[in-house]
């Protein structure tokens, strides 16, 4: 918790800012088809972008809206998502948060999310565990993919993404318990910490959908690949687990 302490009333202050907010934005924007982004993921991103430079100086920041920011070299980097789940805010579904993960080097070290309608403040830090609002975070038990509850999602840019998921969709759809899409890949990945989904996948994913809500599963006992299985992915195709369906998953997405 050291390293994150500091920002637990801050991703708390930004999500009740949010919460003022949400399903009435006033200006919204288009990224690219379907990709929106508003003045609340920039204030947002203000904000903790402000916080982590008055506590951390040197450090460096990628976040998604302002981008790379540097910091000294060897420093520790701040990756930030201001809203994940943007499209489900702008129009008042309540389900987003906001995502913060801690990089050294090449390892993410911490994970923090916050989810504000719910009041849900997930955390986790290399080796410490993971945590829901102070209670310690496990995996589910689930034993095999047909008894499985799996989330995914689509790309936003649909541009960038040769995979548009569709035909892995298709493949898991009859092998699994039930899938879902709930537009919040942060907050999927805290639902596989919990337990309440067996396991996530998506393809062509951006570090910062990635990384908080990895070092959380791992800490809780899961598994995070690419889908060919390798383990320390952050980003690209990502499939998450309680670790036990693991393997068939990956069997699966491979052939998709
Ligand atoms: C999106 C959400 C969505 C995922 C997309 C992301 P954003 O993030 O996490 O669930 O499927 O790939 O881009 O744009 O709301 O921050
Ligand atoms: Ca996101
Ligand atoms: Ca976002």
């Amino acid at each position: 918790m050291a390293m994150l302490e500091f920002l637990i009333p801050v991703v708390r202050e930004v999500g009740k800012f949010l919460l003022q907010r949400l399903g009435n934005v006033q200006s919204i924007q288009l990224k690219g088809h379907a990709n929106l982004v508003t003045e609340m993921d920039r204030r947002s991103e203000e904000h903790l972008i402000r916080a982590i430079r008055a506590r951390y100086p040197n450090h460096a920041i990628l976040s998604e809206e302002a981008g790379a920011l540097a910091g000294g070299s060897g420093q520790p980097e701040w990756i930030l998502d201001p809203i994940d789940g943007t499209t489900n805010y702008v129009h008042g579904l309540p389900y987003f948060c906001v995502a913060v993960a801690l990089r050294h080097g090449l390892q993410v070290q911490a994970g923090l999310i916050y989810h504000p309608y719910i009041d849900e403040l997930y955390w986790a830090e290399r080796g410490r565990g993971a945590f829901l609002n102070g209670r310690p975070l496990r995996v589910s038990a689930t034993p095999r993919l047909e008894d499985a509850l799996l989330a995914t999602g689509f790309p936003s840019d649909l541009s960038r993404a040769p995979d548009t998921n569709v035909e892995h969709f298709l493949a898991l759809m009859p092998k699994t318990r039930a899938l879902r899409r709930l537009g919040s890949a942060c907050l999927d990945l805290c639902n596989v910490a919990a337990g309440r989904l067996d396991g996530f996948w998506q393809p062509t994913m951006l570090i910062w959908d990635v990384a908080p809500g990895a070092i959380i599963i791992e800490e809780a006992g899961g598994e995070v690949t690419d889908f060919a299985g390798k383990a320390g992915a952050y980003e690209g195709n990502i499939a998450a687990s309680n670790g036990k369906i693991h393997a068939a998953l990956v069997n699966l997405l491979q052939r998709g």
